[in-house]
């Protein structure tokens, strides 16, 4: 066993409020997981991660990406540097997607076979093949806490029938890339230095937007076995109410006493959402890309609502408050609004950074008081 859950409460909504126990430390759930997608939080230095957001607590867990990490630096490079974590300097736990979902967003760069998926590199154009084994091999090289099974996300709008032929192939895929890692496991760059442990293998459900194949979906993944699952194929473009009643049908049909993780969501009002139904893990890019465009999250301090602040905007040139009054994050406490409009048409590297640095604080906070809610079983 390489992965404890522990339930230590549950809201009449279904919510769970729980400690995930990883080989790289504690995780306390429902978490928001931020995306480094190259090994690195866009514009967010390690040592701010790991004390921004609610009572200097930081990010529990980070995500990163077998194919930008297999394309540049190569996975190899990454073993040889002891693996991702020592690579960047992160000693918290992290979780790597597997790539189907990255080379399937290639339009037109990829050739897909039972076997696997060709691509060309968004980089240089060079042909590469990602098989459910490469896709595994390359994570144990990497050495996350949390790897993903090789999926196709299939596109949208999707017929049924071309949902559940693709459905068909994720599920052949997640057999495939549990067979490897069970033969492979040991592999992992800090096997040793962490007494045996190993890593942990989520499968990924698909089904599109039916309700029926999503069912038939968790119910194979869940004969094949996994220590937690995950509900992919989401935010591809459906309008919110569907994923909402996507999840809610997927939710159903995995066990209670397993992790159950959404990715690609979403805005801080629907993360919020999705915890209190019984989603214990989410990952989204939203929170950084938001703030490199200047798009900053806020609070109402009178209605209580969630508000995204263009910070471009005229209104704010000579505004001496900070973004946030409630926001207890470090650029909050020091820059005022007037300040980080200025870097914003300045186009300073600076701007990136703290709009970046006060979103992911704003998602770290949200959680938090999800997780408060979730104890108090409200
Ligand atoms: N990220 C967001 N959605 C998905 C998905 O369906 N599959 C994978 N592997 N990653 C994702
Ligand atoms: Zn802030």
């Amino acid at each position: 066993m390489s992965l404890t859950f522990n339930i230590q409460n549950t809201t009449p909504e279904g919510g769970r409020r729980a400690t995930l126990n990883l080989p790289h430390g504690p995780v306390e759930t429902p978490v928001f997981m931020p995306v480094g997608t190259v090994a690195s939080v866009k514009a967010v230095p390690q040592d701010i991660l790991e004390t921004n957001g609610a009572q200097g607590k930081g990010a529990q867990i980070i995500l990163a990406n077998t194919y930008h990490l297999y394309l540049r630096p190569g996975h190899e490079l990454v073993r040889r540097m002891g693996g991702v974590h020592k690579f960047m300097s992160w000693n918290r736990p992290m979780l790597t997607d597997s790539g189907g979902f990255q080379v399937f967003s290639l339009k037109g760069l990829r050739k897909i076979t039972p076997e696997g998926v060709e691509f060309r590199s968004h980089l240089d154009g060079s042909k590469h093949f990602f098989s459910p084994e490469h896709s595994i091999s390359v994570q144990i090289a990497l050495g996350a806490d949390i790897i993903m099974a090789f999926d196709e996300c299939v596109e949208t709008p999707a017929t049924w029938e071309r949902t559940r032929e693709s459905m068909g192939l994720t599920h052949a895929w997640a057999a495939r890339s549990k067979d490897y890692f069970e033969a492979h496991k040991h592999e992992v760059p800090w096997h040793e230095a962490k007494s045996g442990a190993t890593q942990n293998l989520f499968g990924i459900v698909q089904g599109g937007m039916y309700a029926d194949l999503r069912r038939e979906s968790a119910e194979r993944l869940v004969e094949i076995g996994f220590p937690g699952y995950a509900i992919g194929g989401l935010a591809v473009g459906e309008p919110r109410e569907v994923t909402r009643e996507m999840i809610a049908r997927t939710l159903e049909h995995l066990p209670a006493d397993k992790p159950r993780y959404v990715m690609g969501v979403g805005y801080p009002d629907e993360i919020e959402e999705y915890a209190r139904m019984g989603v214990d893990m989410m990952d989204c890019v939203l929170p950084t890309r938001a703030g490199r465009h200047g798009l900053l999250f806020a609070r109402n301090p009178e209605t209580g609502l969630i508000e995204r602040m263009n910070i471009k905007k005229k209104e704010y040139a000579e505004d001496q408050g900070p973004i946030d009054p409630a926001c207890t994050c470090q650029v909050c406490a020091r820059y005022t609004r007037a300040y980080l409009r200025h870097l914003y048409s300045a186009q300073e590297p600076l701007s990136a950074v703290l709009n970046s640095i006060h979103n992911l604080a704003f998602y770290l906070d949200t959680m938090d008081r999800v997780r408060a809610a979730c104890n108090s079983g409200n």
